[in-house]
């Protein structure tokens, strides 16, 4: 990425290890940044609670053939997320591929039948269990390390971000656990202080306006203006120029846009049903409120450096920069606060009584769910709420960029199909704010209302709702001028059978609808070009037909030009909700006879209840129409799955 690496660069874990005088290295499988998140709050606790010697270990930066090699006295933690159908991280899939292997070759394996013999660990796995294969890698890993010979302390820790309980799952489980190894190798608790693992200084003979300090470029070679004569990746985005924005619905509370950019000036490919991700950042209020509220504001264009005072931690962003930059580009600061945060934080409260109520927030769960989760609070609301407004001077700016998640881009499905326009995909995106009725500012997505504003500002609007953020829209020191957003692609199974005469069945309410818009154009375009093209069922649900039915003009036309079906599910027009799952076991006559000529099945959207449903609803069709047991469909609707015939995109 754009991090400084640290100065030693081999890529065997046990010289790492042995170098840099380690005794515990927590590795992370992480694709959003919570696994990578919650490895290093392990290590920063394993640390200040116990002083155990820790370090924190993205798995794409070592090679662990020489895994069975490592030192008896030490102790391996895994973090894994599980991610789409079971599969590793991007991060993870080199290690996960050679682990799950047969027979790993191991680089000097002393006993064959149990080369990790030597190896103790910790495991705990970041999945949802409204997936199909919840928390697989962290449960294959284990069942393969133990295999191998390996000993596990403590229990599998499994945390459901379907459920919702995530951050209380990893708190509950490492507690348990930390006894656990201290049963196994002897821990003595001492008083937790906070030791850096960074450095921040203020540099005071430069100024921001330097060509050296980034002040939101996104590494050396955007500072350099060299962009767009380079490889882009997830690590180094395209500025893309927006081509098209436009509503296609707005309401009292919500909006939707349609969204083009254009890749061209880029390397970046895409094919229909891939992601597209895009970079976000945060808005002029939460950037002055979270500046406001640690007593920065005022220097907030001040030139940092940060260096790494641990050598095995890395810096997080390109420095020099500056306090406003890293707040707006590089910091998670509207996202999901940890419990376990506050707790450090009170440490350095401006007064005692807001010492004592942050650490009495942070010592309830219950607490904490009814003032800090249920009302979407961010770090800085809270912060500002607790003291009375009086500024948190005392808290190190360092504290707060190792712990707050570092911004991710969003990834969205793309709308278009490739097949018309290899170089213009266009996103179909809800822009979110969920009001308060306590005086608070609503919450309101990162992402949706940057792009919000955006659009706003391409049409030379002011913007029309009181609520309305702003944000900064034009390249830092005018690097890109304009309306461009930086972004990269994500590949994805999410795909039209390879033989356009195959039948496919389409489940998409809301912006679920997005990728089926893209197969459903491309469709049509085959049958214009004289291709055969099989029959094609939308399922669509909104609420009512004239607020929120998406491209509702598009799909009559579509009907001219190719076997197409529309079955729309309107949820808030009559007494009862209609939902997509409804209208799917209406039509169970339809569904199983396309089903038995081979039809593929697909669900996009919500997956918490709506994909489970769609699941459950499909099994229960074809138990009855085929009649057979409910257990014999449901086995159908696996194979299906593990045959991609019944693919879902889902979040
Ligand atoms: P609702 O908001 O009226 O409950 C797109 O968001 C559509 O999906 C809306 O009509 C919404 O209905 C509906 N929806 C909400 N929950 C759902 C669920 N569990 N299954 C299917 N559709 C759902």
């Amino acid at each position: 990425g754009n991090s400084s690496s640290s100065s030693s660069t081999t890529r065997s874990i046990v010289e790492k290890l042995e170098s840099s005088d380690r005794q515990v290295v927590v590795f992370y499988g992480s694709q959003t940044g919570t696994a990578e998140d919650y490895a290093s709050r392990l290590a920063k606790e394993g640390h200040s609670r116990f002083g155990l010697k820790t370090m924190v270990a993205d798995l794409e930066e070592y090679d662990l053939e020489d895994l069975d090699t490592f030192p008896s006295d030490k102790l391996a933690i895994f973090v894994m997320a599980t991610y789409g159908e079971g599969e590793p991280t991007d991060n993870a899939a080199p290690f996960y591929e050679f682990i799950t292997d047969e027979s790993p070759a191991f680089s000097n394996p002393e006993d064959e039948s149990a080369p990790l013999a030597n190896l103790k660990y910790v495991a705990f796995g970041l999945g949802n269990n409204t997936y199909e294969h919840y928390n697989a890698v962290i449960k294959i890993l284990d069942e393969k390390l133990s295999k191998l010979g390996a000993f596990r302390i403590g229990d599998l820790g499994l945390g459901d971000d379907g459920a919702g309980t995530l951050e209380e799952d990893f708190l509950s489980w490492k507690d348990k656990m930390w006894e656990d190894v201290g049963k196994m190798i002897g821990l003595e608790e001492r008083e937790a202080t906070y030791e850096p693992v960074l450095n921040v200084a203020e540099i005071e003979d430069l100024y921001a306006e330097d060509e050296s300090v980034y002040v939101g470029e996104f590494n050396k070679q955007h500072l350099e203006g060299a962009v767009d004569a380079k490889t882009h990746s997830a690590n180094n985005p395209y500025i893309a120029p927006v081509t098209v924005s436009r509503e296609i619905f707005n309401s009292a509370s919500r909006n939707c846009l349609h969204i083009e950019v254009d890749l061209s000036g880029s390397n970046l490919k895409f094919t229909t049903g891939d992601h597209i991700a895009v970079w976000p950042q945060n808005s002029e209020k939460e950037v002055d409120r979270f500046l406001t509220v640690l007593g920065l504001i005022d220097k907030r264009h001040t030139v940092i450096d940060v260096t790494t005072i641990d050598p095995t931690a890395k810096v997080p962003f390109p420095t020099p920069t500056t306090y406003d930059a890293v707040v707006r580009y590089h910091l998670e600061i509207c996202g999901v606060v940890s419990r376990q945060f506050l707790n450090t934080l009170a440490g350095f409260a401006p007064s005692d009584e807001a010492k004592a109520e942050l650490a009495k927030i942070g010592s309830s769960k219950e607490l904490f769910a009814e003032y800090v989760t249920h009302k979407h609070l961010n770090i800085a609301q809270l912060l500002e709420k607790v003291s009375n407004g009086q500024p948190w001077t005392n808290v190190p700016f360092s504290l707060v960029v190792e712990t707050i998640n570092h911004l991710q881009p969003r990834y969205y499905s793309i709308s278009s199909s490739s097949y018309i326009d290899k170089t213009k995909p266009t996103i179909t995106v809800v822009v979110e704010s969920i009001e308060h009725t306590d005086g608070l500012d609503p919450f309101k997505g990162v992402a949706s209302n940057y792009l919000l504003d955006l659009k706003y500002k391409m049409e030379g609007v002011e913007t029309t709702s009181p609520s309305a953020v702003t944000y900064a829209i034009e390249g830092p020191r005018k690097k890109f001028t304009g309306f461009k957003l930086p972004v990269h692609i994500r590949h994805s199974n999410f795909k039209l059978p390879s033989n356009p005469a195959t039948p496919i069945i389409m489940v998409g309410p809301g912006t679920g609808v997005a990728p089926f818009r893209a197969f459903i154009h491309e469709r049509a375009a085959q049958a214009e070009a004289g291709v055969a093209v099989g029959e094609s069922v939308l399922f669509f649900g909104s609420r009512n037909r004239t607020e929120d039915f998406l491209y509702r003009e598009e799909w009559e036309e579509t009907a001219k030009k190719m076997p197409f079906k529309l079955v729309t599910a309107f949820s808030r027009e009559g007494p009862e909700k209609v939902y997509v799952q409804h209208r799917l076991l209406e039509s169970a006559e339809l569904v199983n006879k396309l089903l038995l000529q081979g039809a593929y099945f697909y669900v996009c959207g919500d997956a918490a209840r709506m994909a489970k449903d769609v699941s459950a609803g499909l099994a229960q069709i074809i138990s009855t129409q085929r009649g057979i047991s409910l257990t014999q469909a449901e086995d159908i609707v696996k194979s299906m799955r593990s045959q991609n015939t019944y693919q879902e995109d889902v979040w």
